[in-house]
């Protein structure tokens, strides 16, 4: 093996640079050049790409967001563009390629092994965490520190108001930011893709935790997560409901894309770092079509198809203790 591609691709999530850094720095020890391809798969199809130096990776691991640009690319999603891709890959000499991505970027990477005789090898990189054959993804637990220092400082205005606060967090379809930022933040209640059935049967749920909570005396603010998307009509709906219902004032505070920014945790660090000089070494050993996961703090060789196979389930314990240790506030 002489040279290897890396890319990111999809959403962008922190940690994605320590994972370049670590696969370089694993490929340059054992004597194998890298090139990084800019914009995701749309670098790949344009031969788009640069050939890293050491000077490029200093400094990288706190750093947020890729150096290399991300994108979703539409067009890969046709074969003759997949066929063109494997053909540049050939013409730059790359003997595999490594993505740094999400469910999305998996399947244009399977799809591309089907048609490459060389590695292709996934990264899980997104902050959703839904990604089932890995425990945690890249940028997971920086989303969930970001998440919870904005619960903290809602709720100071919150208890100064007096006031019930609806906290929009991403996930896509996946209430893996919710649960653990309800958690960590000391929410009183969280709403998520996985156990919801309908806004009426929410919403009386919702209805009778502020119930009980004003009536064990708790706190007069309250703070509800949610994941985005997940309510149907929009939160203005759920906001007007619950100040119609209770009576309290009620705002909604939408954390976006501050989720996907900003330098990464350790634990994102680590896991980058790990993950990244995994996925050189399942290069080195010729491994095709395989996600480089992580389980029990351990690196793990999986099939690609696995990260989308299966719905990721929540941690159910973490589902139960929320409601024992909110009822009073
Ligand atoms: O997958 C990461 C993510 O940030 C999701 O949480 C969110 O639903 C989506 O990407 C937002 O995508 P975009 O940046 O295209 O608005």
């Amino acid at each position: 093996i002489k040279k290897i591609a890396i890319l990111t691709s999809g959403g962008d999530a922190p940690g994605m640079n320590a994972c370049i850094r670590a696969a370089y720095l694993a490929a340059r020890n054992e004597g194998i050049e890298v090139i990084g391809y800019q914009h995701g798969y749309n670098g790949l199809l344009k031969q788009d790409f640069v050939e890293f130096e050491h000077r490029d990776i200093r400094n990288l691991i706190q750093r947020g967001g890729t150096v290399l640009y991300s994108a979703r690319c539409e067009k890969f999603t046709k074969e003759e563009h997949r066929i063109k891709a494997a053909a540049n890959l050939d013409e730059a000499g790359i003997d595999g390629l490594i993505v740094i991505g999400g469910n999305g970027s998996f399947k244009g990477a399977e799809l591309l092994q089907d048609i490459w005789d060389k590695p292709v090898i996934g990264v899980p990189g997104t902050i959703d965490n839904d990604i089932a054959g890995t425990d945690y993804t890249i940028g997971y637990h920086t989303a969930i520190q970001t998440a919870v220092e904005s619960i903290d400082k809602v709720r100071d205005t919150a208890d100064a108001f007096e006031r019930i606060f609806i906290v929009d967090v991403m996930g896509r379809e996946a209430g893996f930011i919710a649960l653990n930022s309800a958690i960590a933040g000391g929410a009183d209640h969280v709403v998520l893709p996985e156990t919801f059935e309908s806004a009426a049967d929410e919403l009386v749920r919702i209805l009778d935790k502020l119930d009980q909570r004003r009536k064990n005396h708790a706190n007069s603010s309250h703070i509800i997560v949610i994941t985005e998307n997940l309510w149907p009509g929009g939160l203005n709906i759920l906001c007007d409901s619950l100040q119609t219902e209770t009576g309290i004032d009620t705002r909604i505070l939408t954390l976006g894309h501050v989720q996907r920014g900003g330098s990464p945790v350790w634990q994102d660090r680590i896991l980058a770092s790990k993950l990244g000089a995994f996925a050189v070494e399942m290069v080195i050993n010729d491994e095709r079509g395989r996600m480089a996961g992580i389980r029990h703090r351990y690196p793990e060789s999986v099939p690609l198809g696995t990260s989308r196979e299966d719905r990721k389930p929540l941690n159910h314990y973490s589902m139960s203790m929320l409601d024992k240790i909110t009822l009073l506030g």
